[in-house]
């Protein structure tokens, strides 16, 4: 059976693939829907490319909703120095022909949660959780509806990569991530600590185009432009698939381990807003709230990854 998920999203080559991989393992995801929020490029473009993967993955059937095109009560910041000004630079894709769907992505979130039995449908957010806290606001009565969350978001040990201390998606909408983490949801989190495991290699990145397909070619380019900001930064020996752990969970959860931890969200201090304060060694009597991940088995993935990549 299926798990029923909303992908939240702000395409960003990692979030791409995310969305790729799902698309192409109909045995373990049903994708319901797709929600776009404004968070590495602003929501027109995060709306626009997404729809692009959808039609590269030639899943037009899957609708995608224009969300929330700023954070809840701050400016929105965004991050083109990595994704580069389109939000998806690398390949040259088509500008998509699929409509927006009708409607804003948070009513979407809303009224599908309602028309779900309880406890069956997972929220996968891959970007700044405004859509997500929204919809809670807006509508308190679907929390107690959702069977899961399981975000890519955060950091730990590997501190943060937009500020010292914050990840990215934390860190553009502190508030909306409080809300979603003191929400009692159950949270599978993917942090950097994780994320920076899984590394697309040069080896790696060959085995896609190796593909010889559409989508093949267009994950390598996807990774030749995104790999520059970490390989320059980290010096690391590629980039970082972020969004893409949140998918291969779902698929095969034990390719990844980690901790279910308190996870606090620092909403006030300018110096360290948006830091994800992971009580990993236990030191509070506050109560766990997420499952933290910290591991990943990074040739499993790429393995499952290329794989799934393959079937489009
Ligand atoms: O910090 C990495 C996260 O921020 C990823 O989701 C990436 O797509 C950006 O949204
Ligand atoms: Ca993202």
């Amino acid at each position: 059976m299926p798990r029923k998920i909303i992908i939240d999203t702000d395409p960003g080559q990692d979030d791409a693939v995310a969305i790729l991989l799902a698309l192409a393992s109909p045995e373990e995801i049903e994708v319901l829907g797709i929600t776009a929020v404004a968070g590495n490029v602003p929501l027109e473009l995060t709306a626009k490319n997404a729809r692009i993967v959808c039609e590269l993955a030639g899943h037009t059937d899957v609708p995608v909703y224009a969300g929330c095109d700023r954070p809840l009560n701050r400016p929105l910041v965004t991050a083109e120095h990595v994704h580069g000004k389109t939000g998806l630079d690398g390949p040259v894709l088509p500008d998509p022909e699929m409509p927006l769907a009708e409607g804003h992505a948070v009513d979407f979130i809303i009224d599908t949660l309602r028309a779900h039995e309880p406890g069956t449908v997972t929220l996968c957010p891959l970007g700044p959780l405004t859509n997500i806290a929204t919809a809670f606001r807006k509508a308190p009565d679907i929390i107690d509806r959702v069977q899961e969350i399981v975000l890519m978001g955060g950091a730990y040990f590997e501190v943060g990569n937009i500020t010292p201390t914050a990840e990215f998606n934390i860190y553009v909408d502190p508030e909306a991530a409080d809300i979603v983490f003191k929400s009692g949801i159950r949270i599978v989190v993917m942090p950097l600590d994780v994320t920076h495991d899984a590394l697309v290699t040069p080896h790696r990145n060959d085995a896609f185009r190796a593909l010889d397909s559409k989508v093949g070619h267009a994950v390598a380019e996807m990774t030749d432009f995104f790999e520059r900001f970490d390989i320059e930064k980290y010096g690391s020996e590629g980039a970082p698939l972020h969004d893409p752990c949140v998918t291969a969970y779902l698929i095969k959860p034990d390719l990844f381990s980690g901790r279910h931890i308190n996870v606090e969200i620092e909403t006030q201090s300018e110096l360290t807003l948006g830091m994800t304060v992971a009580d990993w060694w236990g030191v509070t009597d506050r109560s766990p709230n997420a499952m933290f991940i910290s591991d990943v088995d990074a040739q499993g993935f790429f393995d499952l990854l290329t794989e799934r990549l393959a079937r489009l």
